[in-house]
């Protein structure tokens, strides 16, 4: 008996580990499923075909999560098994057999929305992660590839079309109103990515002709009704096969690929081999009902998931600890991507936004994880900022410091290699390692150690001997599990500014810092330098430098790296802000004139002026500060924003009047205009001037796009004006039969910066459009409120109160989707001592709740340590 405990299931509270990995004992080459799809009662007939891996005597062990077998047959015959739990244990005497189950399951009842399930009076699945246990009986683990043939039977009225991964391969009517289908994929994948749709469904679609000169059948399957909404995503797929093929040299490998639509789903988007899965929001788009938001994340995910296919189905992961191997790499490329469509310079902006307000608060929370975890009880909580976006980082800095031609060529090398495989996080390092003779060593330990790595920068100048000289101090902090950590590799793109001139002392150079501290000397430098660090965002990291006030605006007026240019004047909002909160300072001049001078100058993209004149958020402020008072953050950022409106009124209203005058176009300089004109509003109301709840209704009521009035109703909604109620009926009554936009109508109430908001939420919840089933709605209004920094704090716990009485109710439909909404109470150690120990007492609270899933349970126990 060699061992069994690697192909053996997770057990219900047990902790997986990494270091356990072994190879699986049984293999399937083959599978063919049989389904007869009813809502209520699904047949399921798996015929797999398995093969002994290695020596030795384990019996077949298949993953089965919540089925009955009704039959288990070894190459034909009725034989016995036993169940472990959720898995089927069958003791097989040769080295490879034909096993066939049977299982019913009802995909009408499955609220957890993995597995089969029903959506819109749709049928469709979601098995990432280990959603596939729950359709039949499997070795579900990414490791085991297999071809898949798959038949489906369904009443022909109610299901008309009838999808599954790979190629159509026939059709035909069946007795009694009911009809079939056949679809085969001829690449072996791991079961994460089997997929079927079944239901009423037209596609919008396309040909796309690869570089060697395949056609393939493109397809955006929605209700007839959004059909209209698709030319957009569709678009974006064409966009994307193209890009894979010139910036990746990877090209689609089958006849058709289909995306579906669907209104209930637990994240963004599924890879399904040929057969994408997708959350209507990512899908649909037409201007009076999609904000330009909406249209790059549609974009953006259609993308991701494209690429997919070479990164993530073609190479696959060898189990779920290497899940950033795909998403990581993937969520790289799909920045990439929208890099290239439009201005590269606010992507990034963006994208580091996006990795602040996510990514570093989990790295510095309870949850923190490296990108490469150890253990997990529940993969499911892994699908997380971490593994996606400080994985992309990981990966970004690799083509930094290896360059773009040796990068490309270790990605090439990956997917030669690894073509067909599952592989592993150190397989792509190793890769690049090879293909750019840069030894990565030290630098895996990105993959290892959590925790955002913090930078001190102290440059010096000595005008008499024309030297300066910059200190470097590196630390990474301790995380859970992980006291004490090792220096990392850092690439830190630096440059000197003289302070005079404006000109560039020294040309840029890549700093990789991999000691503890480092010197950095310049000779020749006749007049004050000033220090550019970490242009571009070069490493994921927080750098405190000894820059004044006067440096930061210097660099926020002459900085030539878009990114430090914006960095540099976060930093003086930021820096103002701080002293605001902490010593009740309120110089409000330096940040005036920094912004008055970006306001100004025609050279900068609309776009890029609209990210820099914004302040920092109110939770990226509490992050600088050692205990987050939400009042005062919020306060003093007000007093900020009423400054600036006032002070620069009439460039406010210039800049709003030019953006005004244009119709709508969904292009790089359209989406520039609107949101400087959305900023440039808000702080004409903020102000106080008079007109400006007027000037928010009419840019609500002559909107001819969703960015506008949103935008306008947004300003309402946070404003006192009385408006703001005709403008949410309004809303609401224009928009009552569009699901999508009603939970813009959720969240933005959810999200409004008024006293009122923890009660207006409250009652929300018991709105008749609220619920708790479907996972956009519920995190519209739930997850949102619970990242209002300022709402959710307030009223003595009863922002906590209500989040984890949604919480409990959520875990008993869809554990996935509660587990994902713990984070914010788990912040508690972040607050003062009464908001700690009653967001605590709410997390013991959930705890205690009777048959608390394993998901929660891991989440909020994580959160209490
Ligand atoms: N692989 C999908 C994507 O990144 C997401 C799957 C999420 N699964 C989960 N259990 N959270 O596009
Ligand atoms: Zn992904």
């Amino acid at each position: 008996m060699i061992d069994a405990l690697a192909a053996s299931p997770p057990k219900p509270s047990g902790v997986i580990r990494r270091a356990d990995y072994r190879a699986p004992d049984w293999l399937v080459s083959d599978i063919a499923l049989d389904f007869d799809l009813d809502p209520a009662a699904t047949q399921v007939r798996a015929t797999l075909i398995v093969t002994r891996n290695g020596a030795h005597d384990a019996p077949l062990r298949l993953d089965g999560d919540g089925l009955t077998p009704l039959s288990v047959k070894v190459d034909g015959i009725d034989t016995p098994y036993t169940m472990e739990g959720g898995t089927l244990v069958i003791a097989v005497p040769g080295d490879a057999h034909e096993i066939e189950t049977r299982v019913e399951i009802a995909p009408a009842a499955n609220t957890q929305l993995m597995g089969l399930y029903a959506s819109g009076g749709n049928l469709c699945t979601q098995c990432e992660a280990e959603g596939f246990r729950r359709i039949t009986f499997f070795p579900d683990r990414p490791d085991v590839l297999s071809k898949y043939r798959v038949r489906m039977t369904a009443d022909k009225a109610r299901f008309p079309v009838l999808l599954a991964n790979g190629d159509p391969i026939a059709s035909g009517d069946a007795a009694d109103g009911r009809h079939w289908a056949e679809w085969h994929d001829p690449f072996p994948k791991p079961s994460y990515l089997f997929a079927l749709v079944a239901g009423d469904l037209a596609a919008n679609t396309a040909t796309f002709t690869t570089m060697s000169g395949r056609q393939v059948t493109l397809g955006i399957w929605v209700r007839e009704k959004d059909l209209p909404k698709t030319d957009h995503a569709l678009h974006a797929l064409k966009l994307s096969m193209a890009w894979d093929e010139q910036v990746y040299g990877r090209e689609y490998d089958l006849d058709v690929f289909n995306i579906v639509a669907v209104d209930d789903f637990n994240f963004g988007a599924m890879e399904n081999k040929g057969l994408n899965i997708f959350n209507s929001r990512y899908i649909l788009a037409d201007p009076d009902t999609a904000t330009d938001y909406d249209y790059d994340a549609v974009a953006a995910v259609v993308a991701h998931e494209y690429f997919h296919n070479w990164s993530g189905n073609r190479v696959t992961c060898r189990d779920w600890f290497q899940l950033s191997l795909k998403e990581g790499f993937t969520v790289y490329r799909d920045q990439g991507f929208s890099a290239d469509q439009g201005s590269a310079a606010v992507k990034r902006i963006e994208d580091v936004r996006g990795l602040r307000a996510a990514q570093f608060p989990e790295d510095a929370g309870p949850l923190a994880h490296p990108v490469r975890p150890d253990e997990y009880v529940e993969i499911s909580n892994f699908y997380t900022a971490t593994i996606y976006n400080k994985g992309a980082e990981v990966i970004r800095m690799m083509a930094t410091i290896l360059g773009p031609q040796k990068f490309r060529a270790g990605t090439d090398r990956y997917f030669d290699r690894f073509d067909g495989t599952a592989a592993t996080c150190e397989d792509f390092v190793a890769c690049m390692e090879e293909a750019s003779g840069v030894d990565l060593t030290q630098f895996r330990l990105w993959y290892s150690q959590a925790g955002t790595p913090r930078v001190t920068a102290s440059l010096e100048h000595e005008a008499g001997s024309g030297r300066a000289r910059l200190d470097l101090r590196q630390s990474v902090p301790p995380t859970p599990g992980q006291p004490n950590k090792a220096p990392m590799v850092l690439p830190l793109r630096i440059k000197l500014f003289g302070a005079e001139t404006a000109q560039p002392i020294a040309e840029e150079q890549l700093v990789l810092l991999s000691d503890g501290d480092a010197q950095l000397t310049f000779d020749g430098v006749t007049e004050r330098p000033v220090l550019s660090i970490n242009r571009g965002f070069s490493a994921p990291v927080i750098v405190d430098t000894n820059r004044s006030v006067a440096d930061l605006a210097f660099l926020s007026a002459h900085d030539d790296d878009p990114f430090a240019r914006y960095e540099a004047m976060q930093q003086l909002m930021l820096d103002t802000l701080v002293a605001a909160v902490t010593h009740g300072r309120a110089d409000h001049a330096s940040v005036i004139e920094a912004v008055a001078n970006t306001l100004a100058d025609p050279a900068l993209d609309r776009a890029f002026v609209a990210e820099a004149v914004l302040l920092p958020s109110d939770s990226f402020i509490g992050d600088q500060l050692p205990v987050v008072d939400p009042e005062a953050i919020f306060q003093k950022r007000e007093a900020l924003r009423r400054d600036l409106g006032k002070a620069l009124e009439p460039q406010w209203r210039e800049a709003y009047e030019a953006a005004r005058a244009n119709r709508f176009e969904y292009s790089p300089a359209g989406k520039g205009a609107r949101r400087l004109k959305s900023v440039s509003l808000g702080y004409v109301i903020a102000s106080g001037a008079a007109d400006g709840a007027d000037l928010a209704f009419a840019q609500f009521d002559a909107a001819d796009n969703m960015t506008d009035r949103q935008g306008g109703l947004t300003a309402l909604v946070n404003s006192e004006s009385d408006k703001r109620h005709a403008a949410l009926d309004i809303f609401y009554n224009r928009y009552a039969d569009n699901a999508l936009v009603l939970d813009k109508w959720f969240q933005t109430q959810a999200l409004a910066t008024r006293d009122d908001t923890a009660a207006a939420v409250e009652a929300l919840a018991s709105h008749p459009d609220f619920t708790l089933a479907n996972p956009n709605r519920a995190r519209a209004l739930v997850g949102a409120f619970a990242v209002n920094q300022r709402a959710f704090h307030s009223g003595e716990g009863r922002g906590y109160r209500f989040v984890a009485d949604q919480l409990i109710a959520l875990d008993q439909l869809n554990p996935q989707t509660a587990a994902k909404l713990v984070p914010p109470l788990g912040r508690w150690k972040r607050f003062d001592a009464a908001r700690a120990a009653r967001m605590r007492s709410e997390l013991e609270r959930i705890l205690a709740t009777p048959g608390l899933s394993k998901d929660m349970t891991e989440q909020v126990s994580k959160s209490l340590e």
